[in-house]
């Protein structure tokens, strides 16, 4: 069915109905907002998650600055594969597992982050072997199919020796269970995959480059423009677009702050609409310099 404010999502167009603090609460809540460049690593990511168990499983390297939006893509892909869960026996089937590769890289330090994403706080301390079955056991009983890993750029932070030990265990994990990994991180973590030239092989790489004067900028604009609760249409001029890419310096972090800020304002002040003028006055809060360049 149509609804009233078409320039509006549907789900976006029923805040309309919500009081300016709560219409302001919905902005500032980091809701999900689906842009075509999005769209397209979710594909590539949920490609992986249907492939068949093959002895060689492809993974996917995303690669990006920081602020490019990569944590949110991962949360969007495991929101959109919920593990299955017994109320009384816990989680039956997980497709999907998220887990972060914390500051000191290392053998235990990866299977007590596996283990800590399933729930599980015991044998947190047993030496490697013990928890590598537990690991292996668990990720088998559950049908784990893509193994997800945040800031993989840190693997960097260990010695030569501690880098060869993780990248192992990673082609270990994926061999032994049929896994697909699913990797993000700065530009260093490329450096940090092809330690393992075996394991870099499987890996298609993705890039979040800066966003820049192109068709799919303009793409994020309108859904981002499309997701913010205002009354009234918004249409920029490619000079406010320009504008706001030079402020941002093509950040998507900066980016949705930006937009996000100039639409509490026009809340705020009734305008109801993002005007080139508001894109003008606003002053950054992040980098004064940008404003002046
Ligand atoms: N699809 C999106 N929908 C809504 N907000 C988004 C989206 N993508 C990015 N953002 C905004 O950009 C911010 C930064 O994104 P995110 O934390 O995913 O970046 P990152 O690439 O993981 O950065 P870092 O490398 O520093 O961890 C988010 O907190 C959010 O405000
Ligand atoms: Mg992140």
């Amino acid at each position: 069915m149509k609804h009233q404010f078409e320039h509006l999502t549907a789900s976006t167009a029923e805040l309309l109905n919500l009081s300016n603090d709560l219409r302001i609460r919905e902005v500032q809540s980091e809701r999900w907002v689906h842009y075509p460049r999005a769209k397209a690593a979710l594909v590539a990511m949920g490609r992986l998650a249907a492939h068949p168990r093959t002895t060689r499983m492809p993974s996917l390297a995303i690669y990006g600055d920081s602020g490019m939006g990569k944590t949110m893509l991962m949360r969007k892909f495991c929101e959109d594969h919920p593990p299955i869960v017994d109320p009384r026996k816990g989680i039956e089937r997980q497709q999907v597992l998220p887990i972060q590769m914390a500051g000191k890289p290392g053998e235990r330090q990866l299977f007590a982050q596996i283990l800590h994403a399933l729930g599980v706080n015991q044998g947190l301390r047993s030496g490697a072997v013990d928890m590598q079955f537990a690991v292996i056991r668990l990720l088998k009983a559950i049908g784990l199919q893509v193994l997800v890993i945040d800031e993989v750029h840190n693997i960097l932070a260990g010695s030569a020796r501690e880098q060869r030990i993780v990248l192992n265990t990673l082609r270990y994990l994926s061999n032994e269970l049929n896994l697909s990994l699913v990797c993000f991180g700065v530009a260093d973590a490329r450096e940090a995959i092809s330690g393992d030239a075996q394991l870099a092989r499987r890996f298609d790489e993705l890039t979040l480059t800066r966003w820049s004067s192109t068709p799919a900028f303009e793409e994020l604009m309108i859904s981002i423009l499309r997701n913010l609760p205002l009354r009234e249409p918004s249409v920029l001029t490619a000079l406010s677009l320009r504008r706001i890419l030079q402020i941002t310096e093509g950040l998507t972090a900066r980016i949705f702050r930006l937009m996000n800020d100039l639409a509490i304002t026009a809340i705020e002040n009734g305008v109801e609409k993002i005007t080139d003028s508001a894109v003008d006055q606003w002053r950054p809060p992040f980098d004064a310099e940008a404003v002046a360049a």
